[in-house]
């Protein structure tokens, strides 16, 4: 067992041995890019490094990325809690370069990592690259312990990735992890298509910038942009195959087992699961300045802040509760996010106070609703002012 911590260590270690320099999560609420309302990537950062409108002092990065998916062009929303794989708030573990190497070394350094570091079964792995980024392939089909016909192409929707409408962009190329029981069941459809095949890690090749008129300009330099879910990998590494069973998520899941006394069977767990994630979500937008509200990025946590309780309301919970998860969520990501710790207290009281008036409005409204359904009982009809109310 690894738990994610040296995880998380080995992935920046293993680039910093490659004169990568160590760059700090940039916050998950970006302060001057108004085309997005939350990090969505590891690349957004250094979006003006790619544009060239800044010159970094160094030209290879690594980190590890706090990103929200829940608005805009990426939105996991619906799928967490579902699976065991999506989420609104993960850790994006990432390598970067500034017109320095491209795409030779990245899948080199890529396939290293995966193979003889971390010595993932290479009967498992797939591989896909742009459907005509040759280039890429023939790199692919240099790696000596990866068979030809496990490296397939696909195109736009899979392997060309964009931060937003507009922005930095360019073919990808991603590895592709089969988590099924059966080996001999593996095949190459259901790469992109099954559960069964996770996305672990996606190597950009940023070469273009999206234009607002839609148009693909030519970037000065060729850029590597490589996202690796932190989750994603600790699952893989560990055979777990729901996040919720790493250590990431499963302190959290405990508790609410403890909160609610539902254990992790009732209603296949999904309640669990979305509040487990939500969490995440909320605790770092608000540590880093968001604050629910009604409109804007706000309102997306108000939403997610919501659309939590009503779970935990599924679960029997009736009174607040979502602040009691603070501190398994500190002990698991406070020490390389000392933001969750220091913003405790307001963490708290902003959870406890939204969930206080969000608990008002929903008691208030199930009193209206009843007294509805009494009148349209009279009436035989229940109105459209009523529903739309
Ligand atoms: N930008 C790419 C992604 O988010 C790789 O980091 O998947």
């Amino acid at each position: 067992m690894m738990n994610s911590s040296e995880i998380r260590k080995q992935f920046i270690d293993y680039f910093l041995e490659k004169d990568h320099k160590f760059v700090r999560s940039s916050s998950v609420v970006p302060t001057d890019d108004p085309t997005l309302l939350f990090t969505n990537a590891g690349m957004n950062q250094f979006k003006d490094i790619f544009l060239d409108k800044k010159k970094p002092t160094y030209s290879r990065a690594v980190n590890s990325q706090k990103c929200i998916r829940v608005s805009g062009k990426h939105n996991d929303l619906e799928e967490v809690g579902v699976d065991n794989f999506h989420h609104t708030f993960f850790e994006m573990l990432g390598n970067w370069s500034f017109g320095d190497y491209y795409k030779e070394e990245s899948i080199k350094w890529a396939w290293e990592l995966f193979t003889k570091v971390w010595k993932i079964d290479v009967n498992r792995l797939w591989v896909s690259v742009y459907k005509d980024d040759d280039e890429a392939y023939n790199f692919w089909t240099k790696i000596p312990n990866l068979d030809n016909d496990r490296i397939l192409r696909f195109g736009n929707k899979e392997n060309f990735w964009e931060m937003g409408e507009t922005g930095p962009c360019g073919p990808c190329s991603e590895i592709h992890y089969f988590i099924g029981k059966d080996i001999s069941s593996q095949n190459p459809n259901g790469v992109n298509l099954s559960d069964e095949y996770r996305e672990l890690w996606n190597l950009v090749f940023i070469q273009y910038n999206r234009e607002s008129d839609g148009s693909l300009t030519d970037l000065p330099m060729k850029h590597v942009d490589t996202g690796m879910g932190l989750e994603r990998i600790t699952s893989v590494l560990n055979k777990q195959y729901s996040h919720y069973e790493t250590d990431i998520f499963k302190p959290i899941i405990d508790k609410i087992v403890d909160v609610s006394g539902k254990d992790t069977s009732y209603k296949n767990c999904v309640p669990h699961k979305v509040i487990a994630d939500h969490l995440r979500m909320l605790s770092f937008s608000i540590a880093d300045g968001a604050v629910p509200s009604n409109d804007g990025r706000g309102y997306v946590l108000r939403r997610v802040l919501r659309r939590a309780v009503r779970y935990g309301d599924l679960l029997g919970i009736k009174d607040n509760f979502m602040h009691l998860l603070i501190d398994d969520l500190i002990d698991i990501m406070g020490k390389p996010y000392p933001e969750i710790f220091d913003k405790k207290n307001h963490i708290i009281e902003t959870l406890k106070r939204e969930e206080d008036s969000f608990r008002k409005t929903l008691d208030k409204g199930l009193i209206k609703f009843e007294e509805m359904v009494k009148d349209s009982k009279n009436k035989q009809v229940f109105s459209g002012d009523d529903s739309f109310r």
